[in-house]
């Protein structure tokens, strides 16, 4: 039994983010760690798909330590208060800020290349640390109530798609002011809205920092275009998207297929959200605004 504190879902609701949110314990997390840097050095070695996607978008879907989390019951808990009994997993994200590592990254809303309809009011992120998260290893950052901005102008870096995936910058004035670092312990982990505006720094420790983002979706969500697919955790419904299947074992051989399947139909349209966002910069007639 977990206990999810009473005013989560106002906080989110009005901030837009609410941490810390007790997790996995610390000895699961520490396995969680042990099995992910065993998983790394897995799918470097694999090579092809595994290695290109080892961080991003289906790492659940083939690997049993990213599942467990995406199902842990303390998260789902926190997210069924906040977004209700039916959940879907539609993303996890592997976020790696190594030790004295001196980047960073600016601020940006995750929302504006998602392609999601519906996703204001039923998709939240949670930010897993799977190390402890501070300060000084270039935490999270986030721009409290920033989320109720809406979609914000962004300006591309380069039109290659890691870098705008990684580099895609908002063009208003974020009020520094308002900036609230995401320190958490090891375990704990931080839920925000898809339209919060965030921003990490450089790592200037000795240890790598470690996060594991998984991002729930109810089946009010449907994508903007294209077959999209995602993992029922809770309740019965899917709703637009394909049904995902959990690994049994890592790499097995039907867990291989789930994920190449699925790593497919997000790769399109993730390139088809790119084209569209990067036809508006550039003024192409045939990719313009409507
Ligand atoms: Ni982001």
């Amino acid at each position: 039994m977990t206990t999810i504190a009473p005013d989560l879902a106002q906080r989110f609701r009005s901030d837009g983010f609410a941490f810390p949110v007790d997790a996995l314990t610390p000895a699961e997390a520490e396995q969680a760690l042990a099995e992910c840097h065993t998983y790394l050095r897995t799918v470097k070695a694999a090579g092809g798909a595994l290695a290109r996607y080892a961080a991003f978008p289906k790492i659940h879907l083939v690997t049993t330590w990213a599942d467990r989390i995406v199902q842990h019951p303390a998260i789902l808990d926190a997210v069924e208060a906040l977004l209700g009994p039916e959940l879907l997993v539609w993303s996890t994200n592997l976020f790696i800020r190594p030790a004295h590592s001196g980047s960073s990254l600016a601020w940006h809303q995750d929302a504006v290349y998602l392609g999601l309809n519906g996703y204001q009011q039923h998709a939240a992120r949670v930010w897993v640390g799977l190390t402890h998260a501070t300060v000084a290893n270039g935490t999270m950052r986030y721009a409290r109530g920033s989320h109720l901005r809406g979609t914000l102008p962004h300006r591309f870096g380069s039109s290659d798609l890691e870098d705008i995936m990684r580099g895609e910058e908002i063009a208003v004035d974020i009020d520094e002011a308002a900036a609230v670092d995401v320190v958490l312990q090891a375990g704990q982990c931080s839920v925000h809205h898809l339209a919060m505006a965030h921003c990490s720094g450089p790592n200037h420790t000795a240890d790598g920092r470690f996060n594991l983002a998984i991002d729930y979706i109810t089946p009010q969500v449907s994508p903007t275009a294209g077959e999209d697919s995602a993992l029922l955790v809770r309740g019965r419904d899917t709703g637009a998207f394909l049904p995902e299947t959990r690994p049994a074992s890592d790499f097995d051989q039907a867990a291989l297929h789930e994920f190449y399947s699925a790593v497919t139909r997000r790769q399109k349209r993730i390139d088809q959200t790119v084209l569209n966002r990067h036809g508006e910069h550039c003024g192409d007639p045939k990719q313009g605004r409507a």
